[in-house]
């Protein structure tokens, strides 16, 4: 069967896209963050995943206002980038995986997910930032994305123990995949951060350090949460924290912390990264 060997969390701001475009890494405001990658490139090199399951959310490139899944699941065998006129660099294509795809696709409904399956599928930042960020120069040709987005844009958005209740059903789906391909997990974005408005810039660190820290050992303490809380408590886009939890959901033996980072502020939020093993 397939095996989860492990999960990331990692920011995905368009900043860290033009900060890599530029080669500011070692830059005194960079250099923490950037530096927060090292061991997971060595753990990336040591442990080569083949298959990369991405939970995100689309900011407006290919899901606008008007078109909102809750949940929804890319089933192509390939995912462009285009310019979302953030001025960063568009990446070249992701490989897909169809049958795996539609493996998680069909357990998930069976488990009563009702996803929206996307046979085309462009990916904004929140996906490709952070595949340049665990695979520098776009170094991913060797590998299978799996684009997982969540609705962080626009009311209602799905709660906190749903995301985690998603990721739980989709790492169930994976460890019953005949294959013996080795998937990691990504979960981006957050954590605290508001973009606009009268709070625009209000980060909450103690809250971000809280959530890195129960998400590991004791994320069922970190699921009460209602996404009006997370506005109210992490800023506007602090629902981008449920990425973080579908991540740690598909988690379903033991786990052990091997890395994590916090660095603030990245632009406008908390960036913080995390890697998760599993046995
Ligand atoms: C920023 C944060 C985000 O989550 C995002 O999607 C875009 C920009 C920022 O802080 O700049
Ligand atoms: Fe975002």
């Amino acid at each position: 069967m397939a095996k989860i060997i492990g999960a990331i969390g990692t920011s995905h701001i368009p900043a860290i896209g033009k900060a890599i475009a530029g080669n500011l890494q070692e830059t005194p405001y960079w250099k923490n963050f950037f530096d927060g990658y090292k061991p997971i490139h060595k753990w990336l090199e040591n442990n080569q995943p083949d298959v990369v399951v991405v939970f995100y959310n689309d900011h407006g490139l290919d899901f606008f206002i008007d078109k909102k899944p809750t949940f929804a699941i890319g089933a192509a065998a390939s995912y462009q980038n285009s310019d979302e006129g953030w001025g960063i660099k568009t990446i070249p294509e992701a490989k897909g995986d169809e049958d795996m795809s539609w493996h998680i696709c069909n357990e998930l409904v069976d488990d009563e997910f009702d996803i929206t399956i996307c046979q085309e599928l462009r990916v904004d930042h929140g996906l490709t930032v952070p595949l340049q960020l665990m695979w520098p120069g776009n170094n991913y040709s060797h590998l299978k994305v799996i684009p997982v987005a969540i609705n962080c844009e626009q009311h209602p958005m799905p709660s906190p123990k749903r995301c985690f209740d998603l990721g739980r059903s989709i790492g169930k789906a994976i460890e019953s995949y005949d294959s013996d391909q080795k998937v990691l997990v990504l979960g981006t974005g957050g954590l605290s951060h508001q973009l606009e408005g009268e709070r625009a810039g209000f980060i909450n660190k103690e809250f971000d350090l809280m959530c890195m820290d129960k998400l590991v050992y004791d994320p069922q303490d970190i699921l009460g949460y209602s996404i009006r809380d997370l506005v109210e408590i992490a800023g506007a886009q602090g629902p981008e924290l449920n990425m973080w939890l579908s991540m740690r959901g598909t988690l379903l033996g033991d786990i052990k912390q091997l890395h994590h980072n916090y660095t603030i502020p990245i632009s406008n939020t908390g960036a913080g990264t995390l890697l998760l093993e599993q046995k």
